[in-house]
């Protein structure tokens, strides 16, 4: 297909349609208005830009579906599964469910400067999380596996938010993270390879 009459012809259509805009009378103020919202709506946009380039912070790229109802019986969720796992590989992964109105387990400890991959399902309603100072802010929607990646920068006790209304306990869902310097932080005794803990 030949590309450069496209291109013109593209081009054209868009001369025209601004030449025929300049024909419409437009009261001088109103101009002002558009212009002001046009410079708006490109400042947010190349702020999205920006930050999925250079921040990661990105909307989901796969979607994975759960069935929320049966998360105990997932192999994956089910409750000696869940916190933080390190594989042969040295890859960290939490898992953590989001229920009203805690997230479990109630309290996990990471090691700062690590790339940590989050997993976070719902076992109810919908829910968020928020770690403040991270990237880390997604809805949980019950149904569907929300995965996150993230880097704590330094030691510290961080705060686990749920952001979305999810009821009358909204405001009391939260817990915490103990993140701990890299070299003092060892794995959780429990920890093993990823989704194999099939025991009972
Ligand atoms: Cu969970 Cu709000």
């Amino acid at each position: 297909m030949q590309i450069e009459p496209l291109i013109q012809k593209t081009i054209q259509s868009f001369r025209d349609f601004y030449a025929q805009c300049r024909t419409i009378p437009i009261d001088q103020l109103e101009r002002k208005w558009i212009t002001i919202s046009l410079i708006v709506i490109g400042f947010l946009v190349s702020i999205i830009t920006l930050d999925a380039l250079f921040d990661g912070v990105n909307p989901p790229s796969k979607v994975e579906t759960i069935d929320s109802t049966s998360l105990q019986l997932s192999q994956e969720f089910e409750e000696d599964n869940l916190g933080v796992q390190v594989d042969d590989k040295g890859n960290i992964t939490i898992r953590m469910v989001a229920g009203r109105y805690s997230f479990f387990p109630k309290h996990i400890a990471v090691p700062a400067e690590t790339k940590l991959t989050f997993r976070w399902v719902s076992m109810d309603v919908l829910h968020g999380v928020h770690i403040p100072m991270t990237n880390m802010s997604t809805m949980i929607v019950p149904g569907y596996v929300a995965e996150i990646t993230t880097t704590f920068p330094k030691p510290g006790e961080y705060p686990v938010l749920c952001n979305e209304y999810c009821g009358l306990g909204h405001n009391h869902m939260w817990s915490n993270i103990s993140v701990i310097a890299k070299e003092d932080w060892t794995a959780p005794a429990a920890s093993q390879a990823k989704g194999v803990s099939n025991a009972k």
